[in-house]
């Protein structure tokens, strides 16, 4: 059977890889469909189902993926962590362990005394289960039962009721079961209706597809990708994937941890729903059963998903991306700050003492320990520290510990520390001594690295309000280390002063450009236009700097708009003035000329220097 399509642009790599271990492992036809259940044996035999559904919701469809099946004892670990979110622990745990029976699923395997029932992935274990839903919902349990596991599938679910009746009409030995279970005192009155639950959550209808998004939803931290809805907290997942992996496959569960290394869940009626955890789940449908009752063709597909994608839980050769990305000091790596010369050497001079890390992707106890270490050994001679979290998706409470000592730690040593870009893991809530102390939280890392710069150049802490409130210090124009003061006089006398409130626009992108822009007081900001609106930040100028001085080497338009953050106040020179001093002052107009070279050729050298660092 085709695949079916359903992305327009997609690795039809992956499509042909997947379909072809499906059609590789459709030839094999070993295995016998169970028939213990009189309606189980209606099965066809040939039916094939497999989907797979990435975290976020992406799926890969084989076979007859949304053919409907009973969902068997797949139930089991949905309902188990039903009764978990219910009733707690502790209550959970006296009634069932978790303890992996290494026998088949319909063994009666209790412990000697309390005849507690091993695992709650065995039949025992899960009517001692259903029977505290029972106890706990009544009537409305099969309702509950149906949602929770909806929210998993993203859909209704619904019973198979001629399935239902006839495990309900031939299951002695569960009924058998249950009642020795009733002598341990494990399960209460009336044994019946906890047994009828459990018939009934092995009959609800499923299909490949449904699996996948089960195993999708585990893998995504208990949230369906598709619906966001939160099916499960985060820890009873956890429980759920360690039920599933040591006991899932019953007396194969180790055979199967090792061939295929994922969590699992097997049914008798020849589902398969596997789980490699973060990343994706898997569904697969085919009634043949082996020995120990798992899907031969399930079994085989998962194992063959496993080696060609190196899914494995314990493969060794699954890369693990380093959490911090990029590491630099401020001299190699400057704020969007355009620095007059007398800045720029501090920075040159200091620059190394201020380091930034660039941290990456999922954060948890590892990648922090790495970080903590990394940052603290390379924090030894160090002033100012950056940690950037911009691209950091997510932070476990762990790596939020480890971080919230590593900053204290820096700031015990004297180190001035600057996080930015965490918007999303709230980083801003840490019991951090943040505004009081040398630690200052920034939206982004271009604003941290300029007020690193400017605690630098200044000698003071980071301040969070960062200069885009005016700059830390006055600069006196650059320009008059250039030409002396007799000199300045007389150019004065070309310029225009210029006035502009903070949020005026001052230059226009593309429009002609006709005087150079001697900023004497407040801050500018160079920006480009967006197609959406939004616009793009390139630099920042500060008083003693100059601005729009390309136009005077090529004659060209604005190359992007300039718009005042503060109230600014310039000298400006018209180009037709500045032609003018070719007759009037050739020798004051050449050392201008010589000024704005210089002020290029740095700024071009700055440039360079970001691409390189970008590129590393
Ligand atoms: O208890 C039974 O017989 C079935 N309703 C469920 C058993 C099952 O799916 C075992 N899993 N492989």
């Amino acid at each position: 059977m085709p695949m079916k399509k359903t992305r327009p642009l997609l690795p039809r790599s992956l499509d042909a890889t997947i379909l072809g271990i499906f059609n590789e492992v459709r030839s094999n036809q070993t295995g016998e469909i169970a028939t213990y259940i009189p309606e189980l044996a209606r099965a066809n035999p040939e039916s094939f189902g497999l989907c797979l559904a990435m975290a976020d919701g992406e799926l890969y469809r084989a076979g007859e993926s949304s053919l409907p099946f009973t969902i068997q004892s797949i139930s089991k670990p949905f309902v188990y962590a039903m009764a978990l979110q219910q009733f707690g622990h502790e209550e959970v745990r006296r009634c069932v362990g978790v303890e992996p029976s290494g026998e088949a699923f319909n063994s009666i395997s209790l412990e000697p005394v309390s005849g507690r029932p091993l695992n709650p992935m065995i039949n025992a274990g899960s009517i001692a289960i259903s029977s505290m839903i029972y106890k706990g919902f009544g009537e409305d349990s099969l309702r509950s039962l149906l949602d929770f596991i909806g929210n998993f599938t993203g859909r209704e679910m619904m019973v198979d009721q001629k399935v239902f009746e006839s495990e309900r009409d031939t299951g002695h030995r569960n009924r058998a079961i249950a009642h020795l279970l009733r002598n341990f005192g494990i399960l209460g009155d009336p044994v019946e209706k906890g047994l009828e639950l459990y018939f009934q959550q092995c009959s609800i209808l499923v299909t490949a597809e449904d699996l996948a998004m089960m195993g999708a939803t585990l893998a995504n931290r208990g949230v369906n990708p598709r619906t966001g809805k939160q099916a499960i907290s985060l820890g009873l997942v956890d429980d759920m994937l360690s039920v599933m992996a040591t006991c899932g496959m019953y007396d194969c569960a180790g055979e199967w941890l090792y061939d295929v290394g994922l969590p699992a869940k097997s049914g008798v009626s020849g589902g398969i729903l596997a789980v490699l955890p973060g990343r994706m789940g898997i569904g697969v449908y085919s009634p043949r059963l082996d020995s120990h009752g798992n899907s031969v063709r399930g079994s085989l597909v998962c194992k063959r998903l496993s080696e060609q994608f190196r899914l494995h839980l314990f493969s060794s050769s699954r890369p693990c991306r380093s959490v911090i990305r990029r590491r630099h000091t401020l001299r190699d790596r400057k704020s969007m700050r355009a620095r007059s010369m007398r800045e720029a050497a501090i920075l040159k001079r200091l620059g190394h003492s201020a380091l930034l890390f660039e941290l990456q992707g999922d954060v948890q106890f590892t990648g922090m320990e790495a970080v903590q270490r990394e940052v603290a050994e390379a924090s030894e001679s160090a002033t100012h520290v950056v940690l950037d979290f911009t691209r950091v998706d997510s932070m476990d409470h762990v790596a939020v510990g480890g971080l919230v000592n590593l900053v204290l730690s820096l700031l015990e040593h004297g180190v001035h520390v600057a996080i930015s870009g965490a918007v999303h893991v709230r980083l801003r809530e840490l019991p951090l001594p943040i505004g009081t102390g040398p630690v200052a939280y920034f939206d982004d890392l271009p604003s941290a690295l300029e007020a690193c710069e400017e605690s630098l150049i200044s000698g003071n802490l980071m301040r969070e309000t960062h200069v885009a409130s005016g700059p830390a210090a006055h600069e006196p124009l650059e320009l008059t280390q250039w030409i002396n003061e007799t000199e300045f006089a007389a150019l004065q006398k070309y310029m225009v002063r210029r006035r502009f409130l903070a949020g005026e626009q001052i230059c226009v992108k593309g429009e002609a450009a006709n005087d150079i822009f001697f900023l004497e007081r407040g801050m500018v900001s160079a920006r480009i236009p967006l197609p959406d609106g939004a616009w793009k930040l390139l630099a920042r100028l500060g008083s003693g700097t100059v601005f729009g001085e390309m136009a005077v080497i090529d004659r060209g338009v604005r190359s992007s708009d300039i718009w005042a953050e503060t109230d600014a106040s310039c000298l400006t020179l018209s180009l037709e003035m500045y032609d003018e001093m070719t007759h009037t002052n050739p020798v004051l107009k050449t050392r201008i000329l010589e000024y704005l070279l210089v002020v290029l050729t740095a700024r071009l050298r700055g440039a360079n220097d970001q691409i390189a660092t970008l590129m590393v």
